[in-house]
């Protein structure tokens, strides 16, 4: 175990310039998944997993290093990179891939710009809900289709992984149709000659992706639920607080707030970060970074600006209910909310201009805004919550 661990950091060192000393290190998840890369058996592949639970963070840090060392050729795209035109972020991430692979034959470089992008990007995050979504032109798309071409030839023998971050993207708005039915096709084409994983967030958006008979990716790809990390990564950096801070803290506590927050690392790295930078308490930690939790989502903000019967509304489009039934409208009304008809559909509407939820064309709904409904669950008036419990 050791000897991997050892072996992982080394690799690391050569392509990582400054490598993350709390990174808590996955070689096996990177082994098991890398392994299936190599296979044809497995050429698609998908990864669904909630916000903040360190997917982006694994393919970068611990699964591209691995496949590297294998002799295969990782090419990351993340398709959130240009919200409003993925297709362009798509050509520019391969033309960059393919300038160093001609030159180096390897893409490095190019991996650890994007290792830094993701650490800058999740200290200041805000998810850009406004955005114009633009359509890619025939000449855009051939453009795609040419720089695969030339990437294949330039990757050699090496087998070529592309991995496709928050590809739900793809899914919030018909502008983006085109570019997803050109990639489908595309990536048919070369069969297991390429690899490609697809990572995603939303689980609603990425199943109508994969699961709708109407879109263009259905059924090409095995989908798999990503791995939390497992609560190692605690004792691994409460050893780091000792060893290298001196600060020692109750690892209970700690597990307690882990749970707490479905096991993100992320929250856990900013309360780290919070405890030394402040000399704050574990508890003091935990209630500052509660509340960086709800500004960070723009909660605040956000609830302020939804009547009674959004919130409604939004509770019930999470629940998976109808919006119109008796049933509803009586769970409408004791939230405060109208009830009506014209309401209801003037609220869906108001909703979906905010961009706060999205009809996929399954008619399913995405919520956007991570952890909006606990919001709403924990703003309404006591005498409300107990209607949640007949969702
Ligand atoms: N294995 C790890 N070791 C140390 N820190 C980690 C690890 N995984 C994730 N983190 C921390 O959590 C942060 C968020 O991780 P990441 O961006 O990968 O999550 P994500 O699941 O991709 O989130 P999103 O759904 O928003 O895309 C990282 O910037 C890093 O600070
Ligand atoms: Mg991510």
């Amino acid at each position: 175990m050791k000897i991997t661990l050892d072996l992982t950091a080394m690799l690391q060192a050569s392509f990582i310039t400054y490598p993350d000393p709390w990174h808590y290190q996955r070689p096996s998840l990177a082994t098991h998944i890398g392994n299936m890369c190599k296979d044809t058996l497995f050429s698609r592949m998908i990864y669904l997993g909630s916000r903040r639970i360190g997917k982006s963070y694994f393919f970068l840090n611990d699964l591209c290093p691995y496949l590297l060392k294998e002799g295969l050729i990782p090419v990351y795209v993340n398709m959130r990179g240009n919200t409003s035109a993925p297709h362009s972020e798509f050509a520019e991430q391969l033309a960059i891939a393919l300038d160093e692979i001609e030159q180096d034959g390897t893409p490095k470089r190019f991996l650890n710009t994007e290792i830094k992008k993701l650490a800058i990007s999740n200290q200041f995050a805000k998810i850009d809900m406004d955005f114009k979504p633009k359509v890619a032109t025939d000449i855009d798309l051939s453009n795609i289709k040419i720089l695969l071409k030339s990437l294949v030839e330039a990757a050699g023998k090496s087998k070529l992984i592309l991995i496709l971050d928050e590809f739900e993207h793809l899914m919030t708005s018909t502008a983006f149709d085109n570019f997803l039915y050109a990639l489908r096709t595309l990536l048919d084409n070369y069969g297991s000659r390429i690899s490609v994983i697809f990572i995603g967030s939303s689980s609603t958006g990425m199943k109508t992706a994969f699961v709708d008979d109407k879109m263009p990716f259905y059924q090409s790809a095995q989908i798999n639920e990503f791995p939390t990390l497992d609560d190692g990564f605690l004792t691994h950096c409460t050893e780091k607080l000792e060893g290298v801070y001196n600060i020692h803290i109750n690892r209970l506590e700690l597990l307690d707030f882990w749970y707490e927050i479905d096991r993100s690392p992320h929250w856990i790295i900013n309360l780290m970060r919070d405890m030394v930078a402040n000399q704050r308490s574990l508890p003091q930690a935990i209630s500052f970074i509660k509340e960086a939790i709800r500004v960070e989502e723009g909660h605040v903000e956000l609830l302020k600006n939804l009547t009674a019967t959004d919130k409604a509304v939004l509770l019930l489009l999470h629940y998976k209910r109808g919006l119109y039934s008796e049933k509803s409208v009586r769970i409408i009304r004791a939230i405060g909310g109208k009830g009506t008809r014209g309401g209801i559909q003037s609220s869906v509407r108001r909703l979906e201009n905010k961009k706060i939820i999205i009809t996929l064309p399954d008619k399913n709904v995405m919520i956007q805004p991570r952890r909006l409904i606990d919001a709403i669950k924990q703003d309404l008036p006591d005498e409300v919550k107990p209607w949640i419990g007949v969702l």
